[in-house]
This record gives structure tokens, sequence and C-alpha cells, in this order.
């Protein structure tokens, strides 16, 4: 199959398209032939080789990218009984749990049956491919802030990948959301749920909770009041606590029953699928350069 991968040695930003093993499920496992696999930062991360990010023992090695998959399962390995060939599936698969060879991007992409999830009627698949990552890692992190109540929530970078969706679960669970974007991000921002949007952020704010996806640290830290909570996103790089903060972060992990429900809260209009653009695999290059551009809203999906 073909696959774009990059090569962990060079700190370069140039990926390949290159042909590898068509690969087969295992126990547990699904393969799913790919039809859509969105773009998020964390690809950007594996090219630029960040820190931490991946496990180079072999500095020869190449690295496959792309987390976020939708597509159709086309193999089952033993063991699976609840997804059937043909399924519409979407999943975030996790390089680091399986084979690194190939990420989403690619042809054929193996995932465990548990980290997929039907993709419902109404849902496109291409759209469907960039629901997996942003919207787990946001339901994720938003447990993490306990209970809504109808206390307030800011969400820094609320109009990006995490952010969005942050803004939509919050305002469901009963957070009152203030979205931290640009002025142009207002209307979409209001259809999510956000009770406010500012542009500028004033740290005697006083909100009870944060979810910084922009990553402002200390600064977004400030705006929060005495014993509240900050969660960030990521673990390492968060504020020091001050004030009786609860400063917290987490990596998000795949989950294919959430998934399930985030694809249909997509469904049914309750989330909204944001895709910039479509390219096909061997223009792979030309979309990671126009998303490291920044200023985008949505993601752009790669295609077989
Ligand atoms: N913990 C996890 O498991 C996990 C999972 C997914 C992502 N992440 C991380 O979460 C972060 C957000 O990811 P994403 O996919 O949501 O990124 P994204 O789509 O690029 O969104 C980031 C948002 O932050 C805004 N922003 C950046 N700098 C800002 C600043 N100084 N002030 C105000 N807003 C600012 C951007 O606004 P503009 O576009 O207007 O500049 C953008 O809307 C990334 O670092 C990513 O690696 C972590």
């Amino acid at each position: 199959m073909r696959a774009v991968v990059v090569a962990l040695a060079d700190a370069g930003d140039e990926v390949e398209l290159v042909d590898i093993p068509d690969p087969r499920p295992t126990f547990g496992q699904i393969r799913i032939r790919m039809v859509g696999a969105a773009i998020n930062m964390a690809d950007l991360h594996i090219i630029d080789g960040s820190p931490g990010n991946i496990d180079v023992e072999d500095s020869s090695r190449r690295q496959g990218l792309g987390l976020d998959v939708a597509g159709v399962v086309d193999m089952v390995g033993p063991g699976v009984r609840d997804i059937a060939i043909g399924t519409p599936v979407a999943a975030l698969h996790f390089p680091h749990a399986m084979h690194a060879a190939a990420g989403t991007a690619a042809e054929y992409v193996i995932v465990p049956a548990a980290d997929a999830a039907p993709v419902p009627d109404e849902v496109d698949l291409l759209d469907a491919a960039t629901v997996p990552l942003n919207s787990l890692t946001a339901a994720q992190l938003l447990v993490l802030l306990g209970p809504a109540r109808g206390r307030r929530l800011l969400v820094t970078g609320a109009a990006g990948g995490v952010g969005g969706y942050a803004v939509a679960l919050a305002a469901r669970a009963g957070w009152t959301v203030t979205g931290l974007a640009r002025a142009t991000d207002r209307d979409f921002l209001t259809r999510a749920g956000a009770t406010e949007v500012i542009t500028v952020l004033d740290p005697a704010s006083g909100f009870d909770a944060v979810l910084d996806t922009a990553l402002l640290n200390a600064t977004a830290l400030q705006a929060v009041r005495d014993h509240g909570a900050y969660v960030g996103v990521f673990p390492g790089f968060e504020p020091s606590p001050e004030r009786g903060i609860n400063v917290t972060s987490a990596v998000v992990s795949p989950d294919g029953d959430l998934l399930r429900e985030m694809l249909g809260l997509t469904a049914r209009g309750v989330l909204e699928p944001r895709r910039t653009g479509t390219l096909p695999l061997a223009e792979a290059a030309s979309a990671y350069r126009a998303f490291r551009a920044g200023g985008q809203r949505g993601r752009w999906v790669l295609t077989s």
C-alpha cells in the first residue's frame, strides 16, 4: 500500500509517499480501507521531531503520519465480533501502540476494534475523519475539570481543533462557556454554545476553570480564581500551580464507545464537523504545508 511517512533522522519537513506491505489485522484488530485521514498538530510535531513525542531508537527509521481515520472495514482479525466487514467506521489510531511504519495517511489502517466506532449514515466519511482526535481530547480533558453546574469555563484556542469541540461539549454539559478566539470566530462559537466570545484575556476574569488548548499557560492560569481548575494539553508543560488552583493535563486515549457518542452528536448537528479541504495522498506535502501556515479553521483531509 501507499503510506505517507517522514524520515525521523531529518529535522526538515519533507514527507514522502512510500510503498510498504499491506498490513493485516491480528487478534482483536480491524483493517480499515482509508477514505479520509485528517491532518492534525500531532503530525507537525512528528514531522518536526518534537522531543518526547517519538522514541527514536533507530535514526534511519521512518514514521507514518496520521492519527485520524475514517473508512470502510475490509478485514477483521480473530476475536472481532461486533464490527463486520463493510462497516463504515472512524477511529483514533495511536502509532505508539502498534506498528509505526504507517499512520492513518495510508491506504489501509490497522486499529484495535475497540478503538473504532461506526459512522452514522448522516455523516460524510470525509467529515468523520476530522472527528476522532480532537473530539476525544476535548471530551476527556473536560472530565478533568469536574462537574459543570453552571460554573464559568474559559476555553483558550476556542476556534481550534480541540477548542471547538471543547466549547460545544462543555456548553452541553452545563458549563457557562467563554471562548478566547478571533472576532471572526464569533458565529461558529455562538453556534457551538459559547455564552461569550473574547479576543483579549483579562487576567482579573476569575473563571472557575480554564481548558488551555492555546498553551497560554501562566497567562491562562492568571484568569482562574483561587482554588479553581486549570487543564492543559501538554503533560509536562503546564504552569506551576498557584493560589490553590488544581493544575492537570492529559494525553488523549482511543475510546471506541466515546467516539460513537461523538459521531452521534455530529450526526445530530450538536457537533459541527469542519473540513478545510481534501487532497489525495500524493499531494500530502502540500496539505501539511497549508496546515502549518496556520490561521485555518477545520482540518485538511487526505484521501486515498
Ligand atoms: N493532550 C492531547 O492528547 C492532545 C490532543 C490533541 C491536540 N493536542 C495539542 O493541543 C493543542 C491544540 O491543538 P489543536 O489541534 O486544537 O490546534 P489548532 O487547531 O491549531 O488550534 C489552536 C488554537 O489556538 C489559538 N491560539 C494559538 N496561539 C494563541 C494565542 N497566543 N492567543 C490566543 N489564541 C491562540 C489558535 O488561533 P489562530 O488560529 O487564530 O491563531 C488556534 O485557534 C496543540 O498543541 C496540540 O498538539 C493535545
